[in-house]
């Protein structure tokens, strides 16, 4: 553990998938509160943030409870493979059993048995199983407030890291109670009802003082070495294509943090946007980088968007397509045989009124020789791809033929696609084949007063939160929050 400084010194508690949850971990010195239903996991909770500080971090702990004994608590836990007694000879665990008002005494007495406690296994986890105890020792008058606040002031004189376990719903009906307010955190196990089939185990931190965390339920479960958490919205990764792969920005800073710092070089990724949804500044942003990168680009024009409009839109991020065009690294192709200006010329493939075999064999011829001639320099080729386009001019068919195929050839060579589509209009089957032959779909959608946009798929196989995606007057002209 690095001894930091009080504000950066991070407790990991080192349970699977918990300081996922919590930003990394919890500041040290914070006191959480853990509470759940009879059976959902207190106690080998508190035990394995005990076990896990020790084994992993080297950080002893104490175990106060009310409740069971040592033995029983031995006898449960080795259930799990944990041998806490061999824990203990090594001075990195005690477990201690006590009458609430004791531990209050020892607590409260400088040099008390508690802090020679501390002192001679050098503590830095507490946990109290559980505070509920407090309650009938305070009488109904004060809640067990004063002896709760006593403790927790008593773990920050001694920096230590707390967990106190109470019954959930024991304080139903009455007004919050005391310790909610005077706790850093509070994490909530519940075992419910599901589908009316199976019960579901899930965590949730209702509150985290001083860490950045993961909100909603996600699912626990016990495994035969303890409790693993399973943050939500998390898949299996793909690390072939996350690791050490060039990601290209896309001139959003929100939207590069959530796909980890851009585009992966050579991924294949879906805009997926309903009509209502405004999602021209993002592509505009998304090509307007890679022309000022030099990087060559690909565009395969809609009947909404030509050459001419296209260069406007740029133009508002600050790239010129006519300089691109100029330096021959802007190529287009266009299904509805618009005139263009004389710079652009030789870069636009028209492609209407051809069958889909003269299609293929018409781009590829034009598209190809510069495409080796530049691959030789070193640069890198990003493709707009739109499949809406795609799809009614040469119809569904072709799509699902060819395009996991190109898709395959294009990551092969390092090129970087963005496919825009519709997934709704295009009808779920075709939607989710093209999900599947992509490496990530970035979603935008309208839903009220609001936009939204949400990553839920990425080659990291992390799907994010959904953002709201907000207007503003400066460039890139939208941010994520
Ligand atoms: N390998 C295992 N060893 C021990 N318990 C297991 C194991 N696998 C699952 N469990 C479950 O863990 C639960 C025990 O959890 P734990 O004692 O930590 O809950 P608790 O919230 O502290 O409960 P209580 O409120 O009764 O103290 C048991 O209900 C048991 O079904
Ligand atoms: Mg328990």
């Amino acid at each position: 553990m690095q001894e930091t400084g009080l504000s950066q010194d991070i407790v990991y508690t080192g349970v699977p998938g918990l300081d996922e949850l919590l930003g990394g971990g919890v500041p040290r010195g914070t006191t959480i509160i853990l509470e759940g239903n009879p059976g959902t996991g207190k106690t080998t909770l508190g035990i394995q943030f005990l076990l896990e500080g020790a084994r992993q971090y080297g950080e002893s702990g104490i175990y106060i409870t009310f409740e069971e004994l040592p033995e029983q608590i031995y006898r449960d836990m080795s259930g799990f493979g944990w041998d806490l007694r061999e824990l203990e000879r090594q001075n990195k665990l005690r477990i201690i059993c006590l009458e609430p008002d004791v531990l209050l005494d020892q607590m409260m007495r400088t040099d008390g048995l508690f802090e020679q406690l501390i002192r001679e296994i050098d503590c830095k986890r507490v946990v109290i199983d559980s505070i509920s105890l407090f309650r009938t020792l305070g009488g109904i008058q004060t809640d067990g407030r004063e002896q709760i606040y006593s403790i927790r002031n008593i773990m920050r004189k001694f920096n230590l890291t707390a967990f106190f376990l109470r019954e959930y719903g024991e304080w139903e009906g009455r007004s919050t109670p005391f310790e909610n307010y005077v706790c850093d955190g509070i994490i909530r196990l519940s075992l419910r009802e599901h589908l009316e089939k199976y019960r579901k185990r899930t965590i949730e931190i209702l509150k985290m003082r001083g860490t950045c965390i993961v909100e909603g339920e996600h699912h626990y479960r016990f495994m035969k070495d303890g409790i693993c958490i399973l943050p939500a919205l998390s898949m299996v990764e793909d690390k072939i294509l996350s690791d050490g792969v060039d990601r290209l920005s896309t001139g959003i800073e929100s939207l590069d943090e959530l796909l980890l710092g851009g585009l992966p070089q050579g991924s294949a990724f879906m805009l997926d946007s309903n009509s209502k949804a405004n999602y021209k500044y993002l592509m505009t942003s998304i090509y307007a980088e890679r022309i000022k990168q030099g990087d060559c680009v690909l565009f395969m024009l809609s009947g909404l968007s030509s050459v001419e409009t296209l260069e406007q839109s740029l133009q508002l991020f600050g790239a010129s397509l006519r300089e691109a065009a100029l330096e021959e690294r802007v190529f287009f192709i266009d299904h509805y045989h618009r005139k263009v200006a004389p710079e652009y010329e030789n870069l636009i493939v028209y492609v209407d009124r051809l069958s889909n075999e003269e299609y293929q064999k018409k781009v590829y011829e034009a598209i190809n020789p510069h495409f080796r001639e530049t691959i030789v320099q070193g640069k890198r080729w990003f493709i707009h791809y739109d499949l809406n386009t795609i799809i009614s001019e040469r119809g569904r068919e072709f799509v699902k033929r060819h395009f996991a195929d190109e898709m395959a050839r294009c990551r092969a060579a390092g090129i970087t696609v963005l496919c825009q589509s519709n997934f709704t209009e295009i009808g779920l089957e075709t939607a989710s084949f093209l999900e599947r032959a992509s490496n990530g779909v970035i979603r935008t959608w309208v839903d009220g007063s609001y936009q939204y946009l949400q990553i839920t798929k990425s080659p990291g196989g992390r799907m994010s939160a959904p953002h709201i995606v907000d207007n503003i007057r400066d460039r890139p002209y939208v941010r994520l929050i």
